[in-house]
């Protein structure tokens, strides 16, 4: 039996799509589900873990991978634990996820830690929706290009790490096809949407945006610093992990994009 933590999100979803399409045993879990999990009520856990030996590690922003839970799970008879972290967080100084893999490998169970480029997904799912519709989206990366990766390929490695062997202390560096900037981002979208979009990608534009969003001056201000070192450390390069692990291509930017377009995700 796997469990999948964060199944109503964007890559757990996915996950528990593609497990359930392959015929393999699974508990979903977040705290809508049947069985209810919940980070901050630790009453929770127990019976989300029973009978478990797999398991999809994922915590949501801002909340950290507690290492109890990890503990009681693998004292509750979990021996694979596939973790969803994220490239860049050396030089973005992300201690949560830091944290989290430091936990994931001194666990005692079989461990793969699966670190994505940014997600296709920000632009219709995530956090970059709204100013997709708004028409102007604000990153301060400048034009820093990213190999954006789709949601259902870092659910592929996942699923293969989590049912295959030959994944076991591996750190998948999750990529799509080809390095692209915000601003080449929106233009693609805006085309295929039909909308205009466009990009900001200033240390200005964002701490206006942001703390008109009510976000305080300071939290935006480091998220800057955290942006300006990603971007210092320039362009970052696709890997072949997923064709490597799952057998297939990775889904270029603009499939995901014509794909989006079509199911109306930007309409209206
Ligand atoms: N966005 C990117 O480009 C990117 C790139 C690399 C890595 N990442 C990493 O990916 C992770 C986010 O993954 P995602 O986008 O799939 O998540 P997501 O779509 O934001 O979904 C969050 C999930 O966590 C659940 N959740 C929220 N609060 C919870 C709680 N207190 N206890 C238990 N479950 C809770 C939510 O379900 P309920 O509300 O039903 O509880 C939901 O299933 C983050 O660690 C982020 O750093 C993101």
């Amino acid at each position: 039996m796997i469990l999948v933590l964060g199944a109503t999100g964007t890559i757990g979803r996915r996950v528990a799509a593609q497990l359930e399409a392959g015929g393999h045993a699974m508990r979903v879990a977040s705290r809508h589900t049947p069985t209810p999990f919940d980070w901050t009520d630790d009453s929770t856990w127990r019976p989300a873990l029973e009978a478990v030996g797999g398991l999809f590690l994922m915590a949501p922003d801002g909340q950290d991978v507690d290492p109890e839970l990890v503990g009681q799970a693998v004292r509750s008879g979990v021996r694979r634990i596939v973790l969803l972290s994220s490239g860049g967080i050396e030089v973005m100084g992300d201690q949560r996820l830091l944290a989290a893999e430091r936990t994931v490998r001194e666990s005692g169970a079989q461990w793969t830690i699966v670190r994505p480029s940014w997600f296709d997904q920000n632009f219709d799912e995530g956090f970059l929706r709204e100013g997709v519709l708004a028409g102007r989206i604000t990153v301060p990366v400048g034009e820093l290009r990213q190999p954006f990766v789709d949601a259902g390929d870092i659910a592929a490695v996942v699923v293969a790490a989590l049912t295959r062997d030959g994944h076991v202390g591996e750190s998948y560096e999750v990529t799509g096809p080809r390095a692209l900037s915000f601003g080449d981002a929106a233009t693609i979208i805006g085309r295929a949407a039909r909308r205009e979009v466009r990009f900001d990608g200033s240390p200005e534009g964002y701490l206006a945006a942001m703390t008109g969003a009510g976000m305080p001056e300071e939290q935006a201000k480091a998220a800057i610093e955290a942006f300006a070192a990603l971007r210092d450390q320039g362009d970052a390069q696709p890997t072949d992990v997923v064709r490597r692990v799952t057998g297939r291509a990775p889904k270029p930017f603009e499939t995901y994009v014509s794909e989006a377009a079509e199911r109306g995700a930007w309409a209206g």
